[in-house]
C-alpha cells in the first residue's frame, strides 16, 4: 500500500528554499511513499464561516481533498516574524473545519523547513505543530530537523538532506506503530 504524504508549503515564493526541500523529499521518497506538494495555498481565501457553507471556494475544497486523501501531513515552512506564515495558518484553519471532522483530524503530522537565519524556523515549526494539534492532527513527537546549523541552503549539506529524509521516514513509520 502506498503511503501518501501531503506537504503544506509555508512559502509561496517561486524561489522558495522550502519548496526545493519539499520537492527534494518528493523526488527522493522511499519506495511505497508518495509525497504530494499541495499547490495553490496562496489562492485559498482567509477562513470565514460565511464562505465555508453549502458552497466552499474551489481552492479550499481542493486543499481539503488533498489532505483527506493523504495518510500523513507534513508542513515544510519558513518562519515569518517568529511564527508560521499566514498562508500555512490559513490552510490549517480550513483543514480544521467542520470542527471535529476536518480533513486533518487524526492525520499524523510533522513540521520541518528552513530559514537562512540562525534559528532555522524553530518557532514556526513549534507553532505549526501546536496549531495542527488543536485542529485535530496527531502530531508525531520528535520530528525536529535543525537546519540552523547550515549556512544558507541545507540541500547542499548531505547530512542535513539525510536528516530531512529521516523526518519523512519517521512520519511515515508513525502510523505503523499505531496500526500494529
Ligand atoms: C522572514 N524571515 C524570517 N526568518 C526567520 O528565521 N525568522 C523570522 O522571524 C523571519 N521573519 C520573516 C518575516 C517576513 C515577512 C519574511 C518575508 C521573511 C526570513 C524567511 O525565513 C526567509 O525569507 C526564508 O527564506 C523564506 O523561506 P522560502 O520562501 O525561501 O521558502
Amino acid at each position: 500500500k502506498q503511503t501518501r504524504v501531503a506537504v503544506l508549503l509555508g512559502s509561496t515564493r517561486s524561489g522558495s528554499l522550502n519548496r526545493r526541500i519539499a520537492e527534494h523529499l518528493r523526488d527522493n521518497a522511499p519506495a511505497g511513499v508518495t509525497v504530494d506538494v499541495v499547490e495553490g495555498l496562496d489562492t485559498v481565501p482567509f477562513y470565514s464561516e460565511e464562505i465555508d457553507g453549502d458552497t466552499v471556494p474551489a481552492s479550499a475544497s481542493s486543499l481539503r481533498q488533498a489532505v483527506a486523501s493523504a495518510d500523513r501531513v507534513l508542513a515544510v515552512t519558513p518562519e515569518y516574524n517568529g511564527t508560521m506564515p499566514a498562508v500555512l495558518n490559513n490552510a490549517i484553519d480550513w483543514l480544521s473545519r467542520p470542527y471535529g471532522q476536518g480533513a486533518i483530524v487524526g492525520k499524523p503530522f510533522a513540521a520541518i523547513g528552513a530559514t537562512p537565519t540562525p534559528y532555522g524556523g524553530k518557532w514556526s515549526h513549534e507553532h505549526a505543530r501546536h496549531s495542527a494539534k488543536i485542529a485535530g492532527a496527531v502530531v508525531v513527537d520528535g520530528i525536529v530537523v535543525d537546519v540552523a546549523a547550515v549556512e544558507g541552503d541545507p540541500l547542499t549539506d548531505e547530512a542535513k538532506v539525510q536528516e530531512l529524509l529521516g523526518a519523512l521516514d519517521a512520519l511515515v513509520a508513525h502510523e505503523a506503530e499505531v496500526a500494529a
